[in-house]
């Protein structure tokens, strides 16, 4: 049997060259690259001995892949956490030049005992020196206790760390990285509380743009109960936070989740982002614990999201996360259709010329009256079909996978995963990014977001708009190559 390795392969998603990837780790900007670390097993293509795998990036759309940065040892293996730039020495590791310090859990198979431990480099991620003094963080109290992510409170003057401690999550401080404080423990009788608290991030937003007004967003990812049919999923809360506490305003009485799709799962930000660029940008685990050691590649498993910038931003009086594909990803565009009209046939004629594997789509509607629901088919064939669009009667945009290819690795793979989204005004807006074996919808600017896995054969490259109830909707669609 000769194994088709590239079968399934993102061209433009970042995936591991080989073996199995999982959350995304100590993401940080130095000296012009974009770090990427990952939850790496170099030995097989399931979640086993985990390292920190590591690639960099000049524009967050290719990447360079590095050898390993961090391995197993006395104290475990190395899962999932976070770098920080060390601008001022704070810990003392960097006599002449500021480096890296990557914060990470250690976590010991047999007694599944997990503790926080720190590593430096000080030749931009290259090669990582593990802290003499390791763990830096124990606990009694919880078996769960993992998933540093740090950043500098600048207001404080000190770094902050939020862990994932069982159901809840720990704010710790420190004034160099190595002696942490515990300050406070948010979560108890809020959020969603199906599966153990997972890979947190906290971080200040703008509201509307505005720096007067800035609110705290705090990101909580959340582990799969085979009870829970939607498995991994991340939710996040808006609040204030003063450097000890956060205190969640109270939209965040009500759930809320990043992502309406399956696959957006243990996602994080980018620390340092220079303030010249000042944007907020996260990349998430394009997988699902649900089935994710099961999905139909050979010889690698696992890639990540389009990394995506968030923002806070007013709707109906209530600050909402709203996720966009970064701009640059609008460098990979080679434009293939541009059009507008009514009629569904006239679009259709256009889409029929077209055999089309990797690509993204911007579109506009008027969902008229009459109209049940409406979108594309995407990576179509006699047999095979994704469907993207939106339900009139339900309010919501959609992607149906359930006959998008190999469906049955997993017998809750199939299926379709709905975000409520009342149009108001009457207008839909559509961004649809399509790689070979996944399907991101971001509505009506970033709104509502549904990432998916899909596994299409490869000749399955069909395109086509429906439209049910009516034969016109007002539209406007452009068509990229990607
Ligand atoms: C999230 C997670 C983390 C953990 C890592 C192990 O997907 O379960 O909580 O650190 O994966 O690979």
């Amino acid at each position: 049997i000769t194994m088709n390795v590239e079968k399934y392969r993102p061209k433009f998603h970042f995936s591991p060259v080989e073996k199995w990837m999982n959350d995304p780790n100590g993401l940080v900007y130095f000296e012009g690259e974009y770090h990427l670390f990952y939850q790496y097993h170099p030995y097989g293509t399931e979640m086993g001995s985990m390292h920190w795998g590591h690639a960099v990036s000049m524009d967050l759309m290719t990447w360079e892949h590095l050898p390993i940065a961090l391995a197993p040892d006395e104290n475990g293996m190395i899962f999932s956490g976070s770098a920080v730039v060390d601008w001022n020495d704070t810990t003392g590791f960097f006599s002449e030049n500021p480096g890296l310090v990557a914060i990470f859990t250690h976590h010991i198979h047999e007694t599944q005992k997990q503790s926080q431990s720190i590593a430096y480099s000080k030749d931009s991620g290259r090669t990582w020196i593990k802290y003499e003094g390791n763990p830096v963080i124990t606990s009694d109290k919880y078996k769960d206790f993992r998933d540093p992510k740090v950043f500098w409170h600048e207001e404080t003057k000190r770094w902050v760390m939020v862990l994932a401690c069982g159901q809840t999550i720990c704010i710790y401080h420190s004034p160099n990285l190595i002696e942490w404080t515990f300050g406070s423990e948010f979560g108890e009788g809020i959020g969603s509380h199906d599966g153990v608290w997972e890979c947190p991030d906290l971080f200040a937003l703008p509201v509307d743009g505005d720096n007067t007004k800035r609110k705290w967003v705090l990101l909580v990812s959340i582990g799969n109960e085979p009870h829970i049919k939607e498995g991994s999923r991340t939710q996040y809360f808006t609040g204030h936070f003063d450097g000890r506490a956060f205190v969640p305003d109270e939209a965040s009485q009500t759930i809320r989740w990043l992502d309406y799709g399956r696959d957006n799962y243990a996602g994080v930000c980018w620390s340092d982002i220079p303030e010249e660029d000042g944007r907020r940008i996260y990349v998430g685990w394009m997988s699902n614990w649900k089935y994710a050691n099961k999905t139909p590649t050979e010889g690698w498993r696992g890639a990540m999201t389009i990394p995506r910038e968030l923002t806070l931003e007013s709707r109906n009086g209530e600050a909402v996360l709203i996720q966009r594909p970064l701009l640059e990803l609008e460098k990979l565009r080679t434009p293939l259709v541009e059009t507008e009209g009514e009629a569904v046939n006239e679009l259709n004629l256009l889409l029929k010329n077209h055999q089309l594997e990797t690509y993204e789509i911007v579109a506009e509607f008027e969902p008229v009256e009459g109209i049940d629901s409406f979108g594309f088919k995407l990576r179509t064939s006699e047999l095979e079909e994704t469907v993207a669009g939106y339900s009139v009667k339900d309010s919501a945009v959609f992607v149906d996978r359930t006959r998008s290819g190999v469906v049955d690795f997993h017998e809750q793979f199939a299926g379709k995963h709905q975000a409520v989204l009342p149009l108001n005004p009457k207008c839909l807006q559509l961004r649809l990014i399509v790689d070979r074996a996944s399907v991101e919808v971001f509505a009506n600017d970033g709104l509502a977001v549904i990432t998916d896995l899909i596994y299409p054969s490869s000749s399955s490259l069909g395109l086509s708009f429906f439209c049910n109830g009516k034969n016109e909707i007002p539209y406007k669609v452009r068509i990229f190559k990607l």
